[in-house]
């Protein structure tokens, strides 16, 4: 009887089949290692953070007279409404340290090279709505942190000419930071830019499926003789991706269950770390959620620091490091797109860093530093000799760019295997 249902729906729409092209026997590369294991855990996030914000939703007022309130009310009255809010502010932290790593893996492996530019654009479009919807997430509760963070960020839009403080208004739906902001950045935050995020990933993951995964070698996987069929053949051969002249064992192995193994070890790895934070210290010292947000928001009383949270703080400290606002807002900006613009910036014919320069292994790991100092220095009161070190990191963020830019086309790269290894 089960088959026969099955039967009845593939007839109707194409599920096992769809279920097998991108799933079951998706042909993954045999040597993933660890640092493929960051979009599962990704996906399981963001499942997370629709589910629990759903809940959340139920019980939330998106006023600002009713806002602090209902969340106290969530913590305190709602039946499991304290995991409820815990498993969705921990899920935030989770999902940029999960999806930096991601990035990172992207980096090292030469990811974003042809045929990947469109997947890593989808990517940096991810990252961008992921940071919009964290960013008003943060309003919500409505404590002094989200009011004053949202005052820091959305008066950002005054620096750009002429139309810079009518845009502020229409952003804010008011003179000030009020209700109606409230109101729109709860639309946003609840509906709007989940939907993005999802159709993003969708689109995301469509996009890797037509060019098949890299791996940490950085070159094409060679499959089985005859092993391919004929519409497959005409695909890869397009991408050149799969070849399939000489071989007699394949690179790659279906989805499941080999990588959907090492996916659930990461997972179990990810929810010791996850539930930790989650029942013992689900502030994390102030760096998941800071303290200043558990006093109600209060217009005439700026907190003595105002800092954004962590996971903005390497892009807070770039902005401060230039004394002009404008310049300031144009730099940040320009440190995400020239993240976007990766593919284009790499002339290398080696993808991963296995094969590649001493140079550019140095130059990647220092920008890796430098983003984390940067980070530091973004979430931690200013000092003089802070604003030094931010413009000093600054323009070595800009510089790695800049070097990739000028040796990878004549990079002296290491020969690369036949094969995959280990
Ligand atoms: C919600 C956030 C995201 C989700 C759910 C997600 C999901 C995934 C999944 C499931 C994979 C295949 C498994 C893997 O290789 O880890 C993948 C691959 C990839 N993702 Fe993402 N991703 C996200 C964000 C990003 C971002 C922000 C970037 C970079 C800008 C990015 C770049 C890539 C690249 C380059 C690959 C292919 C890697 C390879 O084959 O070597 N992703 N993503």
């Amino acid at each position: 009887m089960w088959k026969n249902l099955l039967d009845w729906i593939e007839y109707r729409i194409p599920m096992m089949r769809v279920a097998n092209m991108h799933a079951i026997q998706y042909p993954a590369p045999k040597n993933m290692n660890f640092w493929y294991v960051f979009g599962f855990l990704a996906t399981i996030v963001l499942v997370n953070q629709i589910v629990t914000g759903i809940w959340l939703t139920m019980s939330y007022e998106p006023s600002a007279e009713g806002a602090f309130a209902s969340v106290e009310y969530i913590m305190r009255d709602v039946e499991f409404g304290w995991l409820l809010r815990y498993m969705h502010s921990t899920g935030a932290s989770a999902f940029f340290i999960v999806v930096y790593l991601h990035m990172f893996r992207g980096m090292i492996y030469g990811s974003y090279q042809k045929p990947r530019e469109l997947l890593w654009l989808f990517g940096m479009f991810i990252y961008l709505a992921l940071m919009a919807e964290a960013f008003m997430g943060y309003v919500l509760p409505w404590g002094q942190m989200s009011y004053w963070g949202a005052q820091v960020i959305v008066s950002l839009f005054s620096a750009i000419p002429v139309i810079g403080p009518d845009l502020v208004i229409w952003i804010q739906g008011d003179y000030v930071i009020s209700g109606a902001t409230l109101n729109r950045f709860f639309a946003l935050h609840v509906i709007a830019l989940p939907l993005v995020i999802v159709i993003l990933v969708f689109l995301h993951i469509v996009a890797l499926h037509e060019v098949g995964s890299n791996n940490p070698d950085g070159i094409e996987v060679k499959r089985k003789k005859g092993s391919l069929t004929e519409e497959e053949k005409t695909k890869y051969a397009m991408h050149e991706y799969y070849t399939n002249k000489y071989d007699i064992i394949d690179d790659v192995v279906p989805f499941f269950p080999h990588i959907v193994l090492k996916d659930l070890i990461a997972f179990s790895v990810f929810l010791l770390g996850f539930t930790y934070v989650l029942f013992f210290n689900p502030e994390l010292g102030g760096y998941f959620l800071e303290h200043p947000n558990f006093e109600i928001a209060n217009p005439l009383k700026t907190p003595e620091h105002i800092f954004p949270v962590w996971y903005f703080t390497p892009f807070y400290a770039i902005l401060k490091a230039v004394p002009d606002k404008l310049f300031g807002v144009i730099a940040m900006f320009a440190a995400i797109i020239c993240l976007a613009l990766l593919p284009w910036f790499d002339r290398s014919s080696v993808r991963s860093w296995r094969y590649r320069s001493g140079l550019h292994k140095v130059n990647l790991l220092v920008f890796a530093a430098v983003f984390i100092v940067l980070g530091y220095l973004g979430g931690t009161p200013q000092a003089p000799w802070k604003v030094t070190l931010s413009q000093v990191c600054t323009v070595m963020y800009f510089a790695f760019f800049a070097l990739l830019i000028i040796y990878s086309k004549n990079e002296k790269t290491k020969p690369l295997p036949a094969r995959i290894t280990k």
